[in-house]
């Protein structure tokens, strides 16, 4: 069946949605012209796409000579070198933020943050539970009790009207997470941290160049955090970053990260005059930084470009729904591009038999985290000599009574992630994830 000869008729007869849902949608039409629905690919069928995807990361040659002169120097270790102070220079100009500090990487900027911020032992962090998993291992590994404020999954961002109620005499810091690049409710969760006189760390580790009312994530908090691991759209392998606009703070991460060393306002009084660690990033690191930096507005550009074309080609098939973006967002950075599946307009078949139709044709997916609050890390730490010295027993048992997030649940049963290297391409390119879709859905009977 071709879509783009699909009557209006024949496609609400062949839908399973709901009365309502089929009436308000559109006819979905094929983006690639010629593109057929055809046979499932999973079944036997010609795949809507056989092309690769743009690969991730990209390495630019004409970096060679900066990275192997470094190497040949021996001076690897930013004390002897300049390159990871030219790079955090130009990443705090490209964010708009007054200083940035880099680590080797995200979950140690965010250690950082969270120590130079003194949050710690007996304190609460509000959090969202639908993040990568190192957002929870930061506060429990700061001493600290994740305590989680549920899932919008329209935006898949934490809800900000769930935080409130999750605010106790121990709550210290609100963690945002921009995740999969799209930013939180900032206006909101600004104004509960000034009500209730909370820090904000964000974690922005997925989040380069997002904005918010036109100012960029990672700086609208107290510490903005950032990572630049392999997948990232900044990435160097492994890579951190803290940016803030607070002088006397900044100095302390510069100390801190560096074993407790003197630094700006850290006075020389001795050798070591505050507690420290080390979580320098190393000058190759850097110039690989340097490197991949130059790519990074272009490549958000065209991500976000692609990112609404995909969205106006999907938002009227039934059973799929879009992430919706906040009012306030100016920009994101579309880490990932997500979606939700609702299974009951594709014949009941489960999530996962969609996802395996979709790869099949050619669209790399999958269905994103899952509920991992449940897993076994909240409950060793519940367990943990700190935690119960921290906190009393009838804090903890509350804590596991209030381990019940319905939204993100849900989230975690519908949503549908598409890698950012394949917003990467062309129109056509993001067409062909559409049509995908499209012929998926068309072919639902054959699913379950
Ligand atoms: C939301 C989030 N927070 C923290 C991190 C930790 O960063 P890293 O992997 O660089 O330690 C990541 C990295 O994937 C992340 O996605």
């Amino acid at each position: 069946m071709d879509g783009k000869n699909l009557t209006r008729r024949a496609f609400l007869a062949a839908s399973t949605g709901t009365i309502a849902a089929v009436a308000s949608s559109r006819v979905p039409v094929y983006a690639n012209a010629g593109k057929k629905a055809g046979k499932l690919a999973i079944k036997g069928g010609k795949p809507v796409r056989t092309k690769k995807w743009p690969a991730w990361p990209q390495w630019d040659e004409s970096a060679e000579e900066h990275v192997i002169s470094i190497l040949r120097s021996g001076n690897w270790f930013r004390g002897r070198g300049s390159t990871v102070t030219t790079f955090e220079k130009k990443y705090a100009e490209l964010l708009g933020a007054r200083r940035c500090i880099c680590t080797f990487n995200g979950t140690n900027a965010l250690l950082t943050a969270m120590h130079v911020l003194d949050i710690g032992v007996g304190d609460e962090v509000i959090v969202s539970p639908y993040t990568f998993i190192a957002t929870y291992n930061v506060v429990i590994g700061s001493s600290a009790l994740p305590v989680f404020a549920d899932t919008d999954p329209e935006t898949l961002q934490i809800n900000p009207d769930k935080i409130e109620e999750r605010i106790t005499r121990k709550t210290k810091a609100i963690m945002p997470v921009h995740i999969l690049g799209l930013p939180a409710n900032m206006d909101k969760i600004m104004a509960i941290a000034k009500k209730h006189n909370l820090i904000v760390i964000e974690d922005a580790c997925q989040a380069w160049l997002a904005e918010w009312r036109g100012k960029k994530c990672g700086t609208l908090g107290d510490l903005g955090c950032f990572s630049f691991q392999n997948s990232k759209h900044l990435p160097i392998g492994e890579g951190g970053a803290i940016v803030g606009n607070d002088e006397e703070l900044m100095d302390r991460v510069m100390s801190y990260h560096n074993c407790g060393r003197p630094y700006g306002s850290v006075k020389r009084t001795s050798s070591y005059p505050i507690i420290g660690t080390n979580r320098r990033m190393l000058e190759y690191q850097a110039a690989v930084g340097l490197s991949q930096i130059k790519r990074l507005e272009s490549d958000t550009a065209r991500r976000n470009e692609n990112a609404g074309y995909l969205t106006s080609r999907i938002k009227d098939i039934p059973g799929i729904i879009p992430h919706k973006l906040y009012e306030g967002v100016t920009r994101a950075a579309y880490h990932l591009y997500p979606f939700r599946y609702k299974k009951e307009h594709f014949n009941n078949a489960p999530r996962d038999k969609f996802l395996a139709a979709l790869r099949a044709e050619g669209v790399p997916c999958s269905g994103g985290y899952g509920p991992q609050y449940r897993d076994g890390l909240i409950e060793e730490a519940l367990n943990s000599k700190n935690f119960k010295r921290s906190f009393s027993k009838a804090r903890l048992d509350k804590y596991r009574r209030e381990l019940n997030y319905p939204g993100n649940d849900q989230l975690c049963r519908e949503a549908v992630w598409i890698g950012q290297n394949m917003l990467l391409g062309s129109r056509s390119d993001t067409g062909d994830i559409a049509d995908a879709i499209l012929k998926v859905y068309e072919n639902r009977d054959k699913l379950a």
